[in-house]
């Protein structure tokens, strides 16, 4: 499968305006998969509920997601994008996936970051994987990554790669991804964003990591890029480290009741 993230420059509070430019990068790619950022179409630090409200969508009918719904169906392509969703219970910081056409589903971040909890409510739907082409997508955004939980739950569930929108702010996610791979044996595709906003600098270096703890590729910390290369996602399915250890059925989870907690 041909995947790719797009690393870009987003404008606060200007949907059209980040959505053209999303779609004019990603016309540049060829890949079956694209990532995009978290909050791709929005801008990530906003100052008041008034402006959240004012540019969170429903998912599937709003604007940006019919937008990338009718494209993915010229490019053939599935567009895994994060947004800030309006529902009748509250707002969310979501992503949705559309594919060839079709909308094939979303989910709301589970772990907030920061500021992010005086405007959205915690994510209710759980982690899902989605299947696409045959692959077994999981999905997280941001700092869910901080959580191990996270993607260990998706790998477990059988996730050969889990896609990532993401806003990062902190320095650690590129270098630890390397051992989250690992330990899981999955892909993990990092999408993040470029650029300051707000006096909030975010730091670039998406990522695309394999089940070797190898970084397959990392971008730059100050330029848009968007990036694609064909990966083996049966990699992920072996979970043999080595003759007699299988990091999945070597787990002893009558020791790990703490977890639950
Ligand atoms: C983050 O979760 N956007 C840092």
């Amino acid at each position: 499968m041909k995947v790719s993230f797009v690393q870009m420059q987003i404008e606060i509070l200007d949907i059209k305006k980040n959505v053209e430019n999303a779609i004019k990068l990603m016309r540049k790619s060829n890949a079956d998969l694209i990532v995009l950022p978290e909050l791709f179409n929005t801008g990530y630090n906003f100052k008041s509920n008034k402006e959240v409200l004012e540019v969170s969508e429903e998912i599937p009918d709003g604007y940006t997601t019919s937008k990338l719904k009718e494209f993915s169906k010229e490019k053939n392509v599935t567009i895994v994008f994060g947004l800030a969703e309006k529902t009748e219970k509250g707002l969310y910081n979501s992503l949705a996936i559309v594919s060839k056409g079709n909308y094939i589903g979303k989910y709301r971040k589970i772990h907030l970051f920061y500021g992010e909890k005086d405007f959205f409510a915690p994510g209710d739907l759980g982690f899902k994987l989605f299947e696409v082409d045959g692959v077994k997508l999981g999905v997280m955004i941001c700092f869910d990554w901080f959580f191990p939980e996270s993607t260990r739950t998706l790998s477990l569930m059988g996730a050969d790669i889990i896609c990532h929108p993401a806003n990062l702010v902190m320095p650690y996610c590129p270098e630890a991804m390397k051992t989250i791979c690992l330990q899981n044996r999955v892909f993990v595709i990092t999408s993040n964003r470029v650029g300051d906003e707000r006096g909030l600098r975010f730091i670039g270096q998406s990522q695309i990591t394999g089940p070797d703890g190898k970084i397959i590729y990392r971008a730059s910390e100050e330029n848009e890029e968007i990036f694609e290369i064909d990966i083996d996602t049966l990699k992920a399915r072996d979970k043999n480290l080595n003759l007699k250890n299988n990091i999945f059925r070597d787990r002893k989870p009558e020791f790990y009741e703490i977890l639950k907690r």
